[in-house]
């Protein structure tokens, strides 16, 4: 069976960089044999995480199907923008309500042991080397195996061509090794 790999970027904004650097890794998850989801927060709009929400409402439908979507695969990509120096609202937003327990399913057992694959691109010079750090940590709390590789795309805005590809070689073979490393797990992970 394929290795199923959720990706998602974590901007909502119809230009993204991040989006396009997620679809970049999606391809060459593809092509190294794995089957490849790839989503746009944009389609699950939760309302900023509050308890008394909760208590009242229970998860949000797009937390939900977050949840589900998490549940059906081995392995993550996540390409995460750069905001004030840490990971934006709308994908921490998106990790907290999908956290809680619901419906008799604890949602940090949807990370818990998962392998995550992280890249970043950002207008700067750092390629978004600070909300990868951030986003580490907070993966690594929620029980996720976050891989080591990491791919940073800096002057986001020269990166890419018209056809959405990285312009940049190593970049591109950076973005290659990691998700071949994330394969690798996602097979191994359904193997055990
Ligand atoms: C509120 C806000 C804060 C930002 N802070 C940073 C930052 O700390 N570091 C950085 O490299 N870029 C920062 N940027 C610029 C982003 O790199 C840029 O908007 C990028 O295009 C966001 O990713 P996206 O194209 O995937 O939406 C910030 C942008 C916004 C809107």
């Amino acid at each position: 069976m394929k290795p199923r790999i959720l990706a998602f970027a974590g901007s909502s904004r119809a230009g993204s960089y991040n989006k396009k650097l997620a679809a970049v890794a999606a391809g060459h998850g593809r092509a190294l044999g794995a089957d490849v989801t790839l989503i746009d927060l944009r389609d699950f709009p939760m309302p900023i995480y509050d308890g008394d929400d909760e208590a009242r409402a229970g998860l949000p439908p797009a937390a939900i199907r977050f949840r589900a979507l998490l549940n059906e695969h081995q392995a993550l990509l996540v390409a995460s923008p750069e905001h004030n120096g840490s990971v934006t609202a709308l994908l921490k937003n998106a990790l907290d309500w999908a956290s809680r327990t619901a419906d008799g399913i604890d949602g940090l057992a949807l990370f818990r042991g998962k392998t995550v694959g992280l890249v970043a691109a950002s207008l700067s010079p750092f390629g978004g080397v600070r909300a990868v750090a951030h986003l580490r940590g907070i993966l690594s709390k929620m029980g996720a195996n976050v891989l080591a590789d990491e791919v940073l795309v800096a002057a986001a805005h020269h990166a890419f061509d018209e056809a959405g590809q990285l312009t940049n070689a190593l970049s591109d073979k950076l973005t290659v090794q990691l998700m071949a490393n994330l394969v690798a797990s996602a097979r191994w992970s359904d193997a055990s």
